[in-house]
C-alpha cells in the first residue's frame, strides 16, 4: 500500500533535447549522464480505499490542483497501464534535497523516485529496465536517474525499447561537477517546450547526424577515464544545444550574462593550465567538470568573478534505492 524511494538527479554530458514522440517521450537522440550525490528526491506513494482524495505535498506543502496536474495525470496514466484500481485514492509525500536555490532542475530524480515508490507500493516487481522506462513516462531525463554513476539512455523506437542503463555505476574516477547558481528563478521556456522551438533551427538535423558518434567517443572517453576528451565532447554538446535554440525561429536562449562571464572563466582556467569544462542545461545556472585537486582554485575564481554566489560541489551519485 505505501513505499518510499530515493532518486539522485543526473546531469546530461551529451544532451537530449528533442522528442519523436511527445505522449511517450521517446528521444530523437541517445544521450549520457552523470548521476549526482549532492542532489535528490526522497517519495513516499500511498494508496488506499481510505483515502478521501488525491493528495500531493512537496516538501511538506500540500499542492494545489494545478500545481499537481502533472503527477495525478502521471499517476493516472499508470494505473491505466497496468490496470489498477482506478477509484482508489493517492497520495505522495516528495521531498526535494536540493539545497535551497542551488538552481537544478528536479524532474529527473522527482519522477525517477515517483515511478519506483509507485511501482513498489503496487508490488509489481519491476527490474530496474521497466523502471527506467516508467520514469520515462514522466520525465525524459528520469529515465537516466534510475542508475547511478554514468548513465546511457539509449533513444529506442518505442516504448519497450527506449530506456536508460548504467555505463559504470560507481566510477573509481576523481570528477567533479561544480553547480554555480546564476539564477533560481522559474524557467522562462519548460524543457518540453524549448526543444520543441529548438527543431525548427536548420542547423538541428545536422546536430542529430552526429549523436551516435557522440555517444561513441563519449563512452569511449568514460572507458579509458580519459578527462580531457570527456570534458570536451560534453562541452561541445551544450554549444550544439544552445545553438540550436539561438538559431530557431525564432531564436531564443536560455544564457544570461552571468552565465557567458562563466562560460569565459572555463576558458581563461584552461589557458592558464587549469583544466575544467562547463555544460549548460535549460537554464542559466553554469556546472563545471572538473577534479577535486583543482575545485577549490575553480572557486575561488568563480567568487571573484561574481561575488558571494552559490555552489554546490557534487560527485557521481547512486542509482535509485528503497527506503523503509
Ligand atoms: C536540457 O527531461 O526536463 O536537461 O522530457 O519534457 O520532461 P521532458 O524534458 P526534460 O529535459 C531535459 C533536457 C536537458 C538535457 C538532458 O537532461 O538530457
Amino acid at each position: 500500500m505505501k513505499a518510499k524511494a530515493r532518486a539522485h538527479t543526473n546531469i546530461a554530458l551529451v544532451k537530449y533535447w528533442g522528442k519523436a514522440d511527445k505522449a511517450l517521450k521517446l528521444p530523437l537522440m541517445s544521450s549520457i549522464s552523470m548521476t549526482l550525490d549532492a542532489f535528490y528526491t526522497d517519495t513516499e506513494f500511498n494508496h488506499s480505499q481510505d483515502l478521501e482524495q488525491d493528495a500531493f505535498y512537496l516538501n511538506e506543502i500540500k499542492q494545489t490542483r494545478q500545481q499537481s496536474q502533472r503527477v495525478f495525470n502521471y499517476i493516472n496514466e499508470l494505473r491505466k497501464k497496468f490496470n489498477l484500481d482506478q477509484n482508489e485514492h493517492f497520495e505522495i509525500r516528495s521531498y526535494n534535497h536540493v539545497p535551497t536555490s542551488a538552481g537544478l532542475a528536479s524532474s529527473a530524480s522527482a519522477f525517477a523516485a515517483l515511478a519506483a515508490s509507485f511501482a513498489k507500493s503496487y508490488d509489481l516487481n519491476l527490474d530496474k529496465t521497466a523502471l527506467s522506462r516508467l520514469a520515462r513516462l514522466g520525465s525524459g531525463s528520469a529515465t537516466r536517474s534510475i542508475f547511478g554513476g554514468f548513465v546511457e539512455w539509449q533513444k529506442g523506437t518505442n516504448d519497450e525499447t527506449s530506456f536508460a542503463k548504467a555505463i559504470d555505476e560507481n566510477p573509481d574516477w576523481d570528477l567533479h561537477m561544480l553547480a554555480v547558481e546564476v539564477n533560481t528563478g522559474q524557467k522562462k521556456i519548460s524543457s518540453s517546450i524549448g526543444m520543441q522551438w529548438a527543431q525548427k533551427s536548420p542547423f538541428y538535423q545536422t546536430w542529430l547526424n552526429e549523436n551516435q558518434s557522440e555517444i561513441n567517443a563519449l563512452k569511449k572517453a568514460i572507458a579509458k577515464h580519459d578527462f580531457t576528451n570527456l570534458g570536451e565532447i560534453s562541452e561541445q554538446s551544450a554549444n550544439e544545444m544552445h545553438a540550436v535554440n539561438l538559431s530557431a525561429n525564432p531564436g531564443f536562449t536560455y544564457f544570461e550574462p552571468d552565465t557567458l562571464e562563466l562560460i569565459n572563466l572555463v576558458h581563461t582556467l584552461r589557458q592558464q593550465g587549469i583544466e575544467c569544462y562547463y555544460t549548460i542545461d535549460a537554464g542559466p545556472n553554469v556546472k563545471i567538470l572538473c577534479t577535486l585537486r583543482n575545485s577549490k582554485e575553480i572557486i575561488s575564481a568563480i567568487h571573484n568573478l561574481l561575488g558571494n554566489v552559490k555552489i554546490v560541489n557534487a560527485s557521481f551519485g547512486p542509482g535509485v534505492q528503497y527506503l523503509d
